[in-house]
């Protein structure tokens, strides 16, 4: 097809507020249903190391030590989703980060209040997409 665009990987959290919900296979099933391909996922319990290495760039913020705490906290599942575009669609389908703020028919929009406990982690770039999956998943970057 003449209208091909590039074929991405994206770095997803499902953060320990999803998976302590129960809410995982119905957040894995707005991906799929959106025709992106699930290439790698795990569930694990996040060291300190690899959330500070994660969320480096917000270091230094108010939130940051609740975050780290909160990321730490109890396990999480990470992936990485496949498609044309799939670091955009991904944040679309996310919705804004303040849940309370985000629009009806994003995840966060439909099944969070919150700001610090918005259930999804999405990669912002491909720059930081790499960087990420680098970080989760070692054996695919
Ligand atoms: O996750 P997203 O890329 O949408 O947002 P961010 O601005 O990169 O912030 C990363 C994460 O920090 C958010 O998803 C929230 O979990 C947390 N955060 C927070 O707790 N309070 C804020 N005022 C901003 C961010
Ligand atoms: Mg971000």
């Amino acid at each position: 097809m003449s209208n091909a665009q590039p074929v991405e990987r994206t770095l997803v959290l499902l953060k320990p507020d999803a998976v302590a919900r129960g809410l995982t296979g119905q957040i894995l099933a707005r991906y799929e249903a959106k025709g992106l391909v699930i290439v790698a996922l795990k569930r694990l319990l996040t060291s300190r190391e690899t959330a500070a290495a994660h969320y480096a760039e917000h270091e230094g913020r108010d939130y940051y030590p609740a975050l780290i705490d909160f990321i730490t906290s109890a396990p999480l599942v990470a992936l990485v989703l496949e498609s044309e575009r799939a670091i955009e669609i991904v944040r679309l389908l996310n919705g804004s980060t303040d849940s309370a703020k985000a629009a009806p028919g994003t995840i966060r929009g439909d099944l969070s209040v919150f700001h610090n406990r918005n259930l999804v982690h999405a990669s912002d770039s491909a720059e930081n997409a790499a960087r990420e999956i680098g970080i989760w998943f070692p054996e695919e970057a």
